[in-house]
């Protein structure tokens, strides 16, 4: 029996922090409990700075909880592509950050005393196309790698050429986020879960976030670490792309490979033990595609098994599978910093690699707020998105974007009656003329949605495989009732009038 959830979800005991209650005023308001805001969070708090964080839904809900908890300077086979597009100096700054946030990440959790099954060891991409240039550049960038004979990833195929990155680490991500949870406040600082931004306002010298829940809080700095900045922040949802992917953990007829794995070529499939299923335990990640773009999402899983079972021969069904997305941004930097003409701090675009980026982030947004150089806020500065009046228009566009993208696709619609939605099913029906978003529950409870997004007025697709409301404009992503599970979207879906 397949459980839909994550097996890090199911395997961690997460602190409870409750929800803001009253009007708070602190140094720091960090928006967001995933990798970025916990440890940004953490730093700041460690160096004196009285800090609040907000969470819409649970510590290590989202992204940061779900992905596949490799801790890697190895993000497939960049490194030649880095060099090619952004030259030789920003590549290396880019594998010295990253390189240096494995060992940052370690040393944390040696530090804190974290049991996050943290385990070192190699990691390998592997592709039919020759990774000799790869492996000659991420050397010569500083990184500990090189070519490598292709059985040596442990998998029973994997493409001609390989490249091993050596002493890399992998861990239990959710684990390793509730003991930065608990360094926090163990430090002084203060959590709300369920305390959704809703809006902010920093007009004033301060920046005052209001919540979803009612209380307000008032701050010097704000850091949104919301995965994508919530609403229309310094525009950076009109120059990055939402990127799905699928997990499954499943048990193999023989022992799993006891390395990360992951393919430079597509299909990517991204592999690494999973130490709860025993010697045979497999995590395999992959299958990815643009939020809200794909028609059949139970598909996706089904190439991952199907994946497995041509591999090893077997037709094991996994324990767990979980989907989670991330952000990429167009030249493949992240953005950390400042937005543009604005007080407000932002960290986004990690493009599937933010435990290590998403560290480095930390670091800049704290020494951006203590008022410190740091060596890489450079390479990620996230005012190169353009300057407040280029963001100005950039929102204006998509504004009307959306409204347009909606009306066309609302026409567009089937005509099959409320009456037709089967238990376990979902998508668009008819009521009355009118297109509404339903979806019937296993306990036969029908749910009914307005599916048009509350950002910016894209039309929503249904998710069969994960149960969701999709975005394809942004990723904002909502329940079968309405509510936000990612965003830039922060208020629920409309119910339909009748
Ligand atoms: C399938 C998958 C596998 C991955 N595997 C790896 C990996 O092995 N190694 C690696 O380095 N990277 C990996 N990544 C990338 C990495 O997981 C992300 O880059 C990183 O988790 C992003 O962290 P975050 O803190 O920005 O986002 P999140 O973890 O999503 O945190 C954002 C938080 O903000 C909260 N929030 C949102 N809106 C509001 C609001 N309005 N008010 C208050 N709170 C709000 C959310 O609830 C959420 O908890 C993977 C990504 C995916 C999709
Ligand atoms: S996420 Fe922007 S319109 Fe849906």
């Amino acid at each position: 029996m397949t459980t839909n959830r994550s097996v890090w979800q199911a395997t961690a005991t997460i602190p409870e922090y409750g929800a803001i209650a009253g009007d708070q005023h602190c140094d720091v308001l960090v928006v967001g409990g995933g990798v970025i805001g916990l440890t940004t969070a953490l730093y700041l708090q460690q160096e004196g700075t009285d800090v609040v964080l907000l969470e819409a839904a649970r510590i290590g809900a989202r992204t940061s909880g779900n992905t596949t908890g490799k801790v890697t300077s190895q993000h497939g086979a960049i490194y030649a592509n880095l060099v090619d597009r952004h030259g030789r100096h920003k590549a290396e700054q880019y594998a010295s950050a990253n390189q240096g946030a494995v060992d940052q990440i370690a040393l944390l959790v040696d530090r804190l005393g974290i049991e996050c099954e943290l385990t070192r060891g190699p990691s390998f991409v592997y592709s039919a196309s020759n990774l000799q240039r790869e492996a000659d550049v991420a050397w010569d960038l500083g990184l500990p790698a090189q070519l490598a004979e292709p059985d040596e990833t442990g998998l029973p195929e994997q493409g001609t050429s390989a490249v091993r990155f050596d002493d890399q680490v992998m861990l239990h991500p959710l684990r390793y986020l509730a003991g930065l949870a608990r360094a926090f406040v163990e430090a002084g600082g203060r959590i709300h879960e369920h305390s959704r931004v809703t809006e902010l306002d920093a007009s004033d010298g301060r920046v005052e976030a209001l919540t979803a829940v009612g209380p307000r809080v008032s701050a010097a700095h704000v850091v949104v670490a919301t995965l994508l900045p919530i609403g229309t922040v310094g525009g950076y949802f009109a120059r990055t792309r939402p990127n799905q992917s699928h997990g499954i953990a499943v048990r193999l007829p023989v022992e799993a490979p006891a390395t990360m794995t992951i393919s430079a070529d597509a299909p990517v499939r991204s592999t690494r033990p999973w130490p709860g299923g025993g010697p045979n335990g497999l995590i395999v990640v992959g299958a990815g595609h643009e939020t809200g773009a794909e028609q059949d999402t139970d598909a996706a899983y089904r190439s991952l098994i199907d994946w497995v079972g041509s591999l090893w021969n077997t037709d094991a069904q996994p324990d767990y599978r979980w989907s989670a997305q991330d952000y990429s941004s167009p030249d493949l930097l992240p953005y950390v910093g400042r937005a543009p003409g604005s007080p407000i701090l932002i960290a986004t675009g990690m493009n599937k690699w933010g435990l290590t980026n998403g560290t480095v982030a930390a670091g800049i947004l704290r020494d951006t707020i203590l008022g410190r150089d740091n060596p890489w806020s450079e390479l990620y500065d996230a005012r190169r998105i353009g300057d407040a009046r280029a963001v100005a228009e950039l929102v204006k566009d998509n504004l009307k974007v959306g409204k347009e993208f909606a009306t066309g696709h609302l026409s567009r619609i089937l005509g099959r009656g409320l009456d037709h939605v089967e238990v376990g099913e979902g998508g668009l029906y008819d009521l009355d003329g009118k297109t509404v978003g339903a979806y019937c529950d296993h306990d036969g409870r029908l749910h009914t949605v307005v599916p048009v997004c509350t950002h910016l007025g894209c039309p929503l697709r249904w998710n069969q495989g994960d149960t969701t409301w999709d975005c394809n404009c942004h990723g904002s992503r909502f329940t079968p009732d309405g509510s936000v599970l990612d965003g830039p979207a922060t208020t629920s879906l409309a119910k339909p009038d009748n």
